[in-house]
């Protein structure tokens, strides 16, 4: 294996190997401790070379450390921990997660049929995780559970202009809606985690402090139930290179989500079960926009001023992302550091084993 070896790149630190994973996309650089697959030498070099990893890290926007015996979430732990020393442990997101380690979370516990959209992490809270850390400890066996990325900086500069600036000069209006801890059980395929396991708290105070630090509206409604909305701009830049990175949840809060990444699923998987769940999601949505009032629904967006984001604006904006995806197979003890402030990361759909956890910072 050949180290990478271009003029805007630095090498990279004895015993440290680097390669593209694609010759045409620099997006992830792959690193691998050839010498020693013990987490031990990843730990070591790691800790060592923090300025090189950030540096890689700007430039090719994630790491896939690659060949390492990453086997537990205290493996992936002790490697979050070599990476940096901000990791967090709130999430304000939408994905229910249970902690494994102190810093270490099941990425998702959502059905593996479905299809997590691409998002930077809570790019609606007013200060997003910069870092995310995905490891896998077990590899699908079978098509899919691939954890896709994108550069959201691609995706800004590939969208149609006319819709751009409509979601540039309107920003976007998130609403959300959470049982709580009294609300009556109701089984429901479209709902939300409830808020008390959001916040990680009951106390009323306290969720909104959350909400106001966040600029969450918070509205308690009957049964116990909390509404959250905020609108947050289309756009941010890139806190180091400044450049505009395409920042927001639309597509994955639309009520089309879960058709148009069915859809695009099926070109490349399962054709048949994913063309039968395209319309499953056709018809739990249309179910949802004659039954539910728009902002009782679990999750909706428009246009920041409240106009509806036409299904062709949405359908553009999965045009430009589905362009830019980077998919590739997991291989077990796999670790993918990531720049959340420019690459979104998703997950398609599944069967069979998978484990894939997550820390960030
Ligand atoms: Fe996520």
């Amino acid at each position: 294996m050949q180290s990478v070896s271009r003029g805007w790149d630095e090498p990279p630190p004895p015993g440290l190997q680097t390669r593209l994973l694609e010759e045409a996309s620099p997006l992830p650089l792959v690193a691998e401790v050839p010498g020693d697959r013990s987490v031990d030498a990843l730990v070591d070099l790691l800790r060592g070379h923090r300025p090189f990893v950030e540096t890689a890290l700007l430039r090719h926007g994630a790491i896939l450390f690659r060949g390492s015996e990453v086997r537990e979430p205290a493996d992936v732990e002790r490697v979050a921990q070599a990476l940096t020393d901000d990791l967090k442990t709130d999430y304000l997101g939408t994905s229910p997660r249970d902690a494994l380690t102190e810093h270490v979370f099941n990425a998702s516990e959502l059905p593996a049929f479905y299809p997590i959209p691409q998002h930077l992490e809570m790019s609606f809270v007013k200060v997003p995780p910069s870092r995310l850390l995905f490891s896998c400890l077990v590899a699908p066996t079978s098509e899919g559970g691939e954890t896709p990325l994108c550069d959201f900086r691609a995706v800004y500069r590939d969208l149609d202009p006319a819709v751009r600036s409509r979601f540039v000069e309107r920003g976007v209006r998130n609403v959300r809606n959470y049982s709580g801890p009294s609300s009556p059980k109701r089984a429901s395929p479209w709902q939300l985690k409830p808020w008390h396991e959001l916040f990680g708290t009951s106390d009323r105070m306290r969720v909104e402090e959350i909400c106001r630090a966040n600029d969450f509206e918070f509205e308690w409604l009957p049964e116990g139930r909390l509404r959250l909305v905020n609108v947050q701009p289309a756009v941010r830049p890139h806190p180091v290179t400044s450049e505009p990175v395409w920042f927001n949840h639309s597509q994955v809060f639309h009520l089309s989500q879960a058709e148009g990444e069915y859809r695009r699923i099926a070109r490349r998987q399962d054709r048949l079960r994913m063309l039968g769940l395209v319309l499953v999601a056709r018809t739990l949505a249309r179910a949802q926009r004659l039954m539910v009032p728009e902002d009782d629904l679990a999750m909706n967006c428009t246009y920041g001023d409240g106009s509806v984001i036409p299904l062709e604006d949405i359908e553009v904006v999965r045009d430009a992302i589905w362009k830019n995806l980077r998919i590739y197979r997991w291989q077990r003890g796999d670790v993918v550091w990531l720049d959340n402030r420019a690459i979104s990361h998703g997950r398609m759909p599944y069967r069979g084993p998978r484990r894939v956890v997550v820390a960030w910072a």
